[in-house]
């Protein structure tokens, strides 16, 4: 990886994770394990996990009071990138530097390693947050607030804009109206949705598991919604000039499908400006947060997600 990173907490994401077993009882779906640990331990960067944890140290808490949310968060993720490569959606080969889950499962096991990675998330959060003695309402807003971030106000809604406005780009002649997808602002919103939004779920549902009050809480969420943001348009311009090995995933692949990004709208140079604005924002909003917040970690992720090459 490129720059300094939170290795520490990286260390114990991965040992915690690598520990996760989902069968309790049947047997006879060890094959749809095998697909979901295929690709949650294929060696992905970690930064939801990590900036939860950074979070939770920031605020005073235990890691084992987070680890719970953390791992769910990133089970989520992972689903969302089997599901994001399948052929239906972005037709990708290559995910975290293997074979992505459908080519080396099949479809059918993919999609079903994908449905099971979300629901086994939130059996996760909430079974091992309360066995690490989270507080049962703390955990129940966590949840509550997870759920909302990924589904249709939040990832999946987002993943719904990017691939309709894809159809729409390519088949314009229709004279169809393209769902909403006209302006700057549209973009903002499909990238807060598709990918702001669980970063946003990394901090804030860390801020709901401490008990945090929603006064208090205002500098980080804005930290959080501005850093999520900017993940994505550094991943817009990745998808230009970055290569395969870098980035464990096929370069190019906006392009190949029209997709409108950062980068098609504002050009290398203007996405690049916006990125520097982006990690400005989320910088000052940090350093806005009471001084005695122990936020180190958070500034070392905020570098990292600006200045990444993979
Ligand atoms: C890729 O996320 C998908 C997007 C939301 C753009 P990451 O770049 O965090 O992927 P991994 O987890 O490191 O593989
Ligand atoms: C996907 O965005 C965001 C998700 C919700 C998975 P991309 O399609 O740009 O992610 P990559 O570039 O394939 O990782
Ligand atoms: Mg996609
Ligand atoms: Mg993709
Ligand atoms: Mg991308």
């Amino acid at each position: 990886m490129s720059g300094p990173y939170p290795d520490d907490l990286r260390a114990a994401v991965d040992a915690y994770l690598a520990e996760l077993r989902f069968p309790a009882r049947a047997a006879a779906v060890g094959g749809l394990e095998e697909a979901m640990r295929y690709s949650l331990l294929a060696g992905g960067k970690r930064i939801r996990p990590v900036l939860a944890l950074a979070t939770a140290r920031a605020l005073g808490i235990e890691q084992a009071a987070a680890m719970p949310l953390a791992a769910a968060i990133e089970l989520i993720h992972t689903y969302s990138l089997i599901h994001d490569d399948l052929p239906a959606m972005d037709d990708d080969d290559l995910r975290r530097g293997r074979p992505t889950c459908h080519v080396a499962y099949g479809e059918d096991v993919a999609i079903l390693a994908g449905d099971a990675l979300y629901a086994e998330a939130f059996k996760h959060l909430l079974t091992a947050g309360l066995a690490a003695g989270v507080p049962a309402e703390h955990l129940l807003v966590a949840a509550a607030e997870l759920a909302d971030a990924t589904g249709v106000d939040g990832m999946v809604g987002g993943q719904y804009l990017d691939v309709t406005a894809e159809k729409a780009l390519a088949a314009p002649a229709t004279g169809a109206a393209v769902p909403g997808l006209a302006t700057a602002e549209d973009l903002r919103v499909l990238h807060e949705l598709k990918t702001g939004r669980l970063i946003g779920a990394s901090v804030g549902c860390v801020l709901r598991i401490a008990g945090v009050d929603d006064e208090r809480a205002v500098a980080l969420r804005s930290f959080a919604a501005d850093l999520g943001v900017l993940f994505q348009v550094v991943d817009d311009i990745l998808d230009v000039t970055g290569t395969d090995q870098d980035l464990g995933k096929p370069r190019g692949s906006d392009e190949r499908h029209g997709k409108r990004t950062y980068v098609t709208e504002y050009g290398l140079e203007g996405a690049r400006t916006m990125a520097a604005e982006l990690h400005d924002a989320a910088s000052t909003a940090l350093r806005s947060v009471v001084p005695s917040v122990r936020a180190q970690d958070l500034h070392t992720l905020t570098a990292f997600i600006h200045t990444r090459t993979n």
